[in-house]
């Protein structure tokens, strides 16, 4: 009788870390769904919720439904660590889908690391990200990739010789970026004129502005999150500056045209995917995304559909719902025919995927060119 209570005891906190109910596996998902850079979290969740939606409508995986949590790390560090261990040791999730912005999943990833819970970013581009640890993972391209690309388009295409760069000196992916960006820039001849920084949460770039119009160059780089970008091409324009000007993934916003209006039209950006693709797997998507949210997915929504469809997959291929199992069948992940494309793990965890080069005009987004690694 002792024995049976002490059991009982010990298997308890066993049973509950399974699952809340034993018909549902349940996944965590964390990201910025306020702040100043909400269209991320916001964005990626649609994207992922259609994909579990999918999913459990087709019976689920190993006959059970995916139960979503997600949680809003409001755009920060401490918020995005503290969404991660709780989804980890309260709503004991078998895996984790999460985090957009660099910054935000090398903080929080470590958790999900020491805890073996598999950690998938449908986004992060930064390098560290994955370095973290073997239980870390991205379905997108990274950053060193991302940076040529915008080199090479600028060099090789637009044929510019002198580039200001504008970085945000806070944000991990910023920084990344646009130091790949100057040193594939000057491999192929080109200079940088000028390299000055801001930070997130700064409306005021005039300073900045005024000394890179001073050194004429042929475009700005400015590798940040679409709300700076939108007021820095506004303030640019304002000060007569007329070159087109040059980004990243994070530009990719719908609120990146309503804060930088006339200003933005023009400009080109590096992303994951075209809405223009004429690909059924894209259609497809765009089609039963704009039925449910009646709007244009972006880049996030779709790389957040991909994690989770992977994940999904990874799950029901696995032996079992533990940490380990599920982790090793992630990194197996080959050939996905994803929306954002094809999409092999190597053995970094990154995925090796072509970048587009987007040109923005208003709402929408003109598809230029694909750079293939
Ligand atoms: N790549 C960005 C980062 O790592 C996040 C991002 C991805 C933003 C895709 C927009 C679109 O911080």
């Amino acid at each position: 009788m002792k024995n049976l209570f002490l059991s009982l005891i010990l298997t308890l906190p066993l049973l509950a870390g399974c699952t809340k109910n034993n018909n549902e596996i349940a996944i965590g998902e964390f990201d910025s769904m306020t702040g100043s850079d909400a269209t991320f979290g916001l964005s990626s969740n649609k994207g992922v919720r259609l994909a579990i939606d999918e999913i459990n409508a087709a019976g689920g995986v190993k006959g059970k439904k995916l139960a979503l949590t997600a949680m809003d790390d409001q755009g920060k560090n401490e918020e995005a660590v503290s969404a991660v261990t709780r989804l980890v040791t309260q709503t004991k999730v078998v895996a984790i889908i999460g985090g957009v912005a660099s910054g935000r999943s090398k903080a929080s990833a470590p958790v999900a690391q020491s805890h073996q819970i598999p950690f998938v970013s449908p986004a992060s581009t930064n390098p560290d990200v994955t370095k973290v640890g073997d239980y870390v993972f991205r379905i997108c391209f990274i950053d060193p990739f991302q940076g040529l690309v915008m080199a090479k388009f600028a060099s090789e295409n637009m044929k510019m010789k002198k580039v200001a760069i504008l970085r945000d000196v806070k944000n991990d992916y910023s920084v990344g970026l646009a130091d790949v960006f100057a040193q594939e820039f000057k491999k192929r001849g080109g200079e940088i004129v000028s390299d000055l920084s801001y930070q997130a949460g700064d409306i005021d770039f005039k300073a900045q502005l005024t000394q890179i119009r001073s050194k004429n160059p042929d475009t700005l780089y400015i590798p940040g999150y679409y709300t700076e970008v939108g007021l820095i091409a506004q303030q640019a324009r304002q000060l007569g500056i007329k070159v087109p000007l040059m980004g990243g993934d994070g530009w990719d916003s719908e609120k990146l045209s309503e804060i930088g209006k006339e200003a933005i039209n023009g400009n080109y950006f590096s992303n994951h995917y075209t809405t223009e693709s004429t690909d059924p797997a894209v259609s497809d998507f765009i089609k039963k995304f704009k039925a449910k949210y009646n709007e244009t997915p972006d880049a996030l929504a779709a790389l957040g559909y991909d994690a989770a469809k992977i994940l999904a997959a990874a799950i029901e291929r696995a032996p079992n719902l533990s940490g380990p199992a599920i982790r090793d069948e992630i990194a197996k992940t080959k050939d996905f025919g994803g929306v954002t494309g094809k999409i092999t793990l190597n053995a970094n965890r990154d995925a090796v995927k072509s970048a587009v080069v987007i040109q923005v005009d208003g709402k929408n987004r003109k598809f230029i060119t694909t750079i293939s690694p």
